[in-house]
């Protein structure tokens, strides 16, 4: 082995950090192997004796011969007793620039992190960044206020978060937490915990409708997984896919982040046009509906289309996406029933979630697929993230079982009723003529639309300056001409609230 200087200069060596957060001979380790890794320390080159090391250092000895000895067993240092210790000749070099020819006297750009992605995360960026686009564009410049979305008037997508039952949630937290041991803190089920796949679909026959085994529930994190696990198990690049045009946008970036072709199908006031559809792409993989409550703009699918799109899926075999977000709450008769409880062929994905009928903080949700497919959705699941944590599922079964869920609905459904009146009332008071809105008999949010020639989004801007998070229906549409309005969420304001707000968006409109 050749011998280099007996007891290098190690600049490196100098400056130990005394924060005991890092143990002193994790630095030494550390700053020796990055040194070597770095091409500083050639292979055969002499290091200082540990004894000479650790008095330099002002450290134990100990300490150094620690670090010595796990450069060595990770093979950085070769150590010969009575001969000292050297870096090992197996180093492999260290990546270096390509030498500079008079050619290419100025190295090319590096490249940057976006163009190192593969196609597929190219489109993931782009499909999150439209999305994320579309809302900060209407919020522009209110960038405070984007930190704090809870906190806006009408802010989007929230149930009232003042009315979440703590006092039960706490009881029935403490009650599993003192369950949790043993089994239940090793690995759960990708599919979700047992009883309480058990427990929705009883809730979900009763409450909307959905029929189905608890072997074709999958318990997931949030619609939004729902959505990516669908397009990723059902849809190649290029395929067609049928999306509500206006819609939402987590489903629209959910297919286009997977290569969809987004085939976008016009909504009119009985829901998706099933004709419009089949003259755009009959032979589409998928069509992505939210029949109960269209998002965004609050229609109810007929039944006669519900039926054609059925018929179209099961001549087409093609799979249909029953986004059901917010349907629990109907204002006027019944909750109607789920697409999934109409058809009998196994060709509708049912995904319903917690973020509206409790809160979005839960992170819980689920889908329904047909027999067929519930262990494909159990092994994307099982890729992506493993499973769901089995402790608050066995919240959710309990809070499920004991009837707390069905009670807060009928709660929930009388003060969404009140606040949705309120809201009507005060629009057609402080509005009448510039702002229609919609019947809004589901749900938690109502549309209400400006005139033809007003631009929403310059309304929905100035309302934000306002304190108002009142989104402009033309950030969801992506293919025609927008249809100009605002979305009401009004779910989580209470009545003087929404007075208030509506009254500040009147010295706007
Ligand atoms: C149409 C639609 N689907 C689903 C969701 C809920 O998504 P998640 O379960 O990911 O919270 C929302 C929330 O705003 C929504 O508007």
């Amino acid at each position: 082995m050749a011998k280099h200087n007996v007891g290098v200069p190690l600049p490196v060596f100098h400056r130990l950090d005394t924060d005991p957060v890092v143990p002193l001979y994790r630095q030494i380790h550390e700053r020796i192997r990055g040194t070597i890794l770095a091409g500083r320390l050639a292979p055969g080159t002499r290091l200082p004796s540990s004894r000479t090391l650790a008095a330099d250092l002002g450290v134990s000895r100990t300490t150094v011969e620690v670090a010595f000895s796990q450069l060595e067993a990770e093979g950085f240092l070769i150590r010969k007793v009575g001969a000292g210790t050297y870096v090992a000749s197996a180093i492999p070099a260290p990546e270096r620039p390509p030498r500079k020819t008079r050619a290419a006297a100025v190295p090319p750009p590096a490249k940057s992190a976006r163009e190192a992605l593969s196609a597929r995360g190219r489109l993931a960026v782009a499909a999150a960044s439209r999305a994320e686009i579309w809302v900060r564009l209407t919020n522009r410049p209110f960038p405070e206020v984007m930190e704090q979305p809870n906190r806006r008037l009408f802010a989007r997508g929230l149930p009232s978060l003042s009315s979440f039952p703590l006092r039960t949630w706490r009881r029935l937290i403490a009650r599993q937490a003192r369950l949790w041991q043993g089994e239940s803190l090793g690995h759960g089920n990708a599919a979700g915990y047992r009883p309480l796949r058990e427990a929705l679909v009883t809730h979900l026959a009763t409450a909307r409708g959905v029929s189905c085994d608890w072997r074709q529930i999958i318990i997931l994190n949030s619609s939004h997984q729902a959505l990516d696990l669908a397009a990723r198990l059902l849809l190649d690049p290029a395929d067609p896919a049928w999306l509500e045009e206006p819609s939402y946008l987590g489903a629209w970036a959910a297919l286009h982040s997977a290569g969809a072709k987004i085939v976008s199908v016009p909504v009119d006031d009985e829901g998706l046009n099933v004709d419009a559809g089949l003259a755009m792409a009959p032979a589409a993989r998928l069509a992505y509906v939210t029949p109960s409550h269209q998002f965004p703009l609050g229609v109810t699918m007929s039944l006669g289309r519900r039926l054609a799109l059925l018929g179209w899926a099961a001549r087409a075999s093609a799979w249909v996406i029953e986004d059901d977000y917010d349907s629990e709450f109907r204002y006027t008769g019944r909750p109607l029933a789920a697409l999934q409880g109409l058809e009998p062929i196994g060709r509708v994905i049912y995904i319903g979630t917690f973020s509206k009928v409790l809160v979005p903080t839960l992170r819980m949700a689920y889908v329904v697929a047909p027999e067929g497919l519930a262990d494909a959705f159990a092994a994307a699941r099982a890729l992506v993230d493993g499973f769901s944590p089995s402790f608050m599922q066995a919240v959710m079964t309990d809070f499920i079982t004991a009837g707390h869920l069905s009670a807060h609905i009928r709660r929930m459904r009388a003060l969404y009723r009140e606040r949705r009146d309120v809201l009507r009332d005060a629009v057609a008071r402080r509005l009448a003529g510039r702002v229609t809105m919609s019947n809004a008999d589901t749900g938690l949010y109502a549309t209400g639309w400006l005139q033809p020639d007003v631009d929403d989004l310059e309304i929905s801007r100035r309302a934000a300056l306002k304190g108002l998070d009142l989104p402009a229906l033309s950030c969801y549409y992506h293919a025609s001409r927008p249809v100009p309005g605002l979305m009401f969420n009004y779910a989580n304001v209470s009545p003087a609230d929404i007075r208030r707000g509506i009254d500040i968006l009147a010295t706007i409109v």
